[in-house]
């Protein structure tokens, strides 16, 4: 067997990182999250999860994985032989695939707007138009179809040639340009007659607002946005050298992707009041109001053409980074070749994201624990699977593996001295743990029960 690569430059490693977490989570879904939920609240609560549980969880994934250079699975039963926690490893894959699929769908909607850009279709509208736009773009299943499969066909042959390294280049030259452009789009926003509106409705909570259904929303935005609970990030740093500091390049992912998540917000918010529409209005949020910017930004043809491409080199290092886990898993697990695990990935997310596409159409009305198959994967793989995925890797971390080993990594070896290292710990071994319990605990409606026992 080839011996494994490590990233070697300190670049590398974050920017593979930062790559898999910046995707269509922070531009598309984090809006759109937010705006469903009453903004500020669910903002704030957002940031209380990103630094209290995703910090620690993605420390948790990057010790695992530096500590033993290996999948997830080797990984937990070379640390603590025979132990069942390794059974995470199957929470990853089972969540890459569902995302994978959904991730499709929305990768493919970039996709055709990005065409529709190109050709110049998408100028010159008013809002209304723009969402009927997005309604006959989804309402058509071949439409929808199509581009999900030319979006997986993409994702696959990428993977097949083995050439991710190279897109992970183009796209960590390109990622400084989305910051800038999405800095550009803030200006212009905040310059928008109802700015002052939209950032209300981001940074002034109203806590009334806060339900079960807010609060496991925001968990699960911040485990989908960090890719975090499905053992990606502990694939990646299974190829970290010893050198990488943990702690630092863990704070530095997080603040990273919460900055390009919290300025999509700036853009699109200000927008959302200024041009008449719903912060409500869920996935196509993002989709409606894009265009209707770029329609009064001058230049506005050449901007869309920039932003489409720069969000699909962004949505493609995310579903690479998916994809491998479940690839990693095949080949070094069950011998599989590389060929075939990666066909075996793409022709399973085929299928299920074609479902998703046709959720939006022929399928709308098949509903299960009413959501279609599009938003059932969505929630179950966000709100689920990633948080108790964090949780069993929380629980391991902090309470299973050998101490020293902790220690070790954190410390690389003692070189390094690390002052935040208590309090991370303690949030691995008990806050990350809990509040994920509690959060389930409160969405499940114990609370309520209980007080309704109590009084
Ligand atoms: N974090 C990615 C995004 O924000 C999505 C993702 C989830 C990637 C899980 C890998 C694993 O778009």
């Amino acid at each position: 067997m080839s011996e494994r690569a490590q990233f070697v430059t300190k670049m590398g490693v974050i920017a593979a990182s930062v790559g898999s977490a910046v995707g269509l989570g922070n531009i598309w879904r984090f809006p759109y999250e937010a705006g469903m939920h009453g903004g500020g609240a669910f903002i704030c609560i957002y940031l209380l999860c990103v630094f209290l549980l995703g910090i620690p969880v993605i420390i948790a994934e990057f010790v695992i994985g530096r500590a033993t250079h290996k999948n997830a699975n080797s990984a937990i039963n070379l640390l603590a032989p025979g132990s069942k926690f390794r059974y995470v490893s199957y929470i990853g894959i089972i969540s890459s695939v569902m995302i994978l699929s959904f991730y499709s769908v929305v990768a493919g909607w970039i996709i055709e707007y990005l065409f529709q850009s190109i050709i110049g279709n998408l100028n010159g509208h008013s809002p209304e138009d723009y969402s009927n736009i997005f309604n006959s773009l989804v309402g058509s299943p071949w439409r929808s179809v199509l581009w999900t499969i030319l979006f997986l066909g993409i994702n696959f042959l990428i993977l097949r040639k083995g050439i991710q390294k190279g897109i992970e280049r183009i796209s960590n030259l390109l990622m400084p340009i989305l910051f800038l452009l999405l800095i550009i789009f803030c200006i212009n926003s905040l310059l928008l007659p109802k700015a002052k509106e939209g950032l209300e409705f981001m940074f002034s909570p109203d806590f009334s607002q806060v339900s079960p259904s807010m609060i496991i929303g925001a968990m699960g935005q911040a485990f989908f946005s960090l890719s975090l609970g499905l053992t990606c990030l502990l694939t990646y740093a299974s190829y970290f050298n010893d050198k990488t500091p943990l702690i630092k390049t863990a704070t530095i992912i997080a603040i990273l992707d919460t900055c390009v998540a919290i300025l999509a917000g700036v853009i699109i918010f200000p927008a959302v009041f200024s041009f008449g529409a719903e912060p409500t209005a869920g996935p196509k949020l993002v989709f409606e109001i894009l265009p209707s910017i770029f329609n009064q930004m001058p230049g506005g043809y050449l901007w869309s053409i920039a932003l489409f491409t720069l969000l699909f080199f962004a949505s493609i290092t995310s579903t690479i980074s998916m994809s491998e886990i479940f690839i990693t898993f095949c080949t070094e697990e069950h011998n599989m070749s590389r060929k075939k695990a990666t066909r075996l990935n793409t022709g399973i997310a085929l299928v299920l994201g074609s479902l998703c596409a046709l959720s939006f159409n022929v399928l709308s009305d098949i509903k299960v624990f009413d959501k279609t198959f599009f938003d059932l994967f969505d929630y179950v793989s966000s709100n689920i699977l990633l948080p108790a995925g964090g949780f069993i890797l929380a629980v391991f971390v902090g309470w299973v593996m050998n101490k020293n080993i902790v220690a070790n990594q954190l410390t690389n070896n003692g070189t390094l001295n690390v002052r935040t290292m208590r309090p991370i710990l303690f949030c691995i071994r008990y806050i990350a743990p809990l509040a994920i319990i509690l959060i389930f605990l409160y969405v499940i409606g114990l609370f309520d029960s209980l007080a309704a026992l109590l009084f």
